[in-house]
């Protein structure tokens, strides 16, 4: 078992997550919301804004892969729900909900592949954006909170496949 320091308790998490829903429902008021979970890693961070979205939306999963253990690998694999519930891409805006922001190389291609299918916008909400590491040209529209250099786990992040179920945002030490 590896060490674990906390660094957002359930607590503060789930204030920043209730911010944030409030500020992205004024934003799409009056607007047809599609939110795109980013799977695995944003299964909790989705369920919970969701939550906290008062708007009416509809909600699509895709599977998007760059990690092994600790390390980027550079490609990003995406696979899942493609046809969207065969919903028309053009009539909806999109919300890419992801739970890091770390190289951005997942999100830059998500990005593109929904602009592509011609979604009139398409944007980004994570639950931690670690700006340090960034190799894409890529900023979170919405986003809890901003981290340093630091591997964490928790609340749907994982390291190597583990501790996606703890409550809280923790750092990992070997
Ligand atoms: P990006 O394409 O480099 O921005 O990668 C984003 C993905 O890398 C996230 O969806 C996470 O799955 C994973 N990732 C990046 N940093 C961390 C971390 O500190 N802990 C766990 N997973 C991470
Ligand atoms: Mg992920």
């Amino acid at each position: 078992m590896n060490n674990i320091s906390v660094l957002y308790s359930e607590e503060e998490l789930a204030l920043s997550v209730k911010k944030l829903g409030a500020e992205i429902t004024e934003e799409y008021k009056g607007k047809k919301l599609l939110v795109v979970c980013v799977l695995k890693g944003a299964f909790v961070f989705t369920a919970d804004l969701v939550r906290s979205i008062d708007n009416d939306m509809q909600i699509a999963f895709i599977t998007a892969k760059s990690y092994v253990c600790t390390s980027s690998t550079g490609n990003v694999s995406i696979s899942g729900d493609h046809d969207f519930m065969g919903l028309d891409l053009r009539e909806w805006d999109v919300l890419l909900v992801e739970d890091i922001l770390d190289t951005g190389r997942t999100l830059c291609e998500l990005k593109k592949k929904f602009a592509s299918m011609g979604a009139p916008s398409v944007k980004i909400a994570v639950m931690l954006d670690k700006p340090s590491r960034r190799v894409a040209d890529i900023t979170p529209d919405f986003k809890c909170y901003e981290i340093e250099d630091k591997f964490v786990v928790g609340c749907g992040l994982d390291y190597d496949e583990r501790y996606r179920n703890l409550p809280f945002i923790g750092i990992v030490s070997e």
